[in-house]
């Protein structure tokens, strides 16, 4: 396993930049959002974007997230079973057999946060196509997400193998990653938290492989109006009482719930996607579960 002195270069400076992430992470809650899903405003002092239903200065937003991501990077795996009840894992068994990848790709998982994607594209290489030849280079721009993952690589049959590696990265300037020189891009519950979603899909679309995939999993939207509602209810109601009971941090998962309803609708990301350069199948996404998550996909001819 590749050594992990750009995580602990990236994390000096992330404590460094912040002393306390947890105080900062209150804000005002249920807030009208003024800034368009995807979208930046140009004020007279400076571009504005939205962090959950906050508008906040651009450069503010990578802080914020980091802030989220660092509270909840130790309890992250266990909300994930707690919120979902299980069905992210299903979500990310179906992106794995989406992807169907066959011995050798080459995988760049972006946003990899504790290693979901990874480790189950790992496992079906090996399981599918007994193949150890297959790669995957896990980037997140939160050390503390990445140190959690590398840990729990540490137990598997992949530590110690150059079948996974970690680098600390902005997914809007992927600087280390040469242009097409990977087979797959995956982005799992990341995009949303990105402040230039078509820069983050631009950078896909420069690292990949003429011939190669983008694949991007993330909470999406419920048009099914009674869904929608007890949906509604779940996400502002239920999770944020579940992250202040399991992790003891209400704010970061009322900031998560936000963030998803600002996420571009199915359509507008698809149309992101096929404006970065990739041509979709078909209208370039499907639904999973009602919508409330969707596998958008393109490929680079
Ligand atoms: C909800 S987690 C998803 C982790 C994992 N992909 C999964 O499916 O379980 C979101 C991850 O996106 C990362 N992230 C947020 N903004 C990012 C950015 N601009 N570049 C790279 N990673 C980012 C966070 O640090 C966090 O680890």
């Amino acid at each position: 396993m590749q050594a992990f002195t750009s995580i602990a270069r990236a994390s000096k400076r992330s404590v460094l930049r912040s002393a306390n992430w947890r105080t900062v992470a209150a804000y005002t809650t249920h807030v009208p959002p003024n800034v368009a899903p995807g979208q930046t405003t140009q004020s007279q002092e400076s571009t504005k974007t939205h962090f959950g239903f906050r508008n906040v200065l651009e450069s503010e937003k990578e802080q914020l997230v980091g802030k989220v991501f660092a509270n909840v990077a130790e309890k992250y795996d266990i909300m994930n079973d707690a919120m979902s009840g299980g069905v992210h894992r299903l979500w990310k068994d179906h992106f794995i057999r989406s992807m169907a990848p066959g011995p050798g790709t080459k995988l760049l998982d972006v946003a990899g946060g504790t290693g979901d994607i990874a480790m189950r594209f790992l496992d079906y290489c090996k399981n599918i196509h007994n193949d150890s030849s297959a790669s995957v280079k896990m980037i997140d721009i939160n050390p503390h997400m990445l140190k959690v993952g590398e840990q729990r690589f540490q137990a598997t049959p992949y530590a110690n193998t150059n079948q996974v590696s970690f680098l600390v990265q902005n997914a809007e300037d992927l600087a280390d990653i040469p242009d097409e020189s990977v087979d797959v891009y995956t982005i799992a519950f990341g995009i949303r938290n990105c402040t230039h979603v078509d820069r983050v899909v631009k950078e896909a679309h420069r690292v990949l492989k003429k011939g190669g995939r983008f694949m991007c999993l993330e909470f999406s939207h419920v048009e099914n109006p009674v869904v929608s509602k007890i949906y509604d209810f779940y996400s502002f109601d239920v999770i944020p009482a579940l992250g202040q009971m399991i992790a003891n941090d209400r704010e970061s998962y009322q900031y998560l719930v936000e963030s998803i309803r600002q996420f571009p609708t199915q359509p507008a990301f698809a149309k992101i996607i096929r404006d970065a350069g990739f041509s979709t199948v078909g209208k370039g996404w499907e639904d999973l579960t009602f919508g409330v998550a969707a596998i958008h996909s393109g490929f680079k001819i």
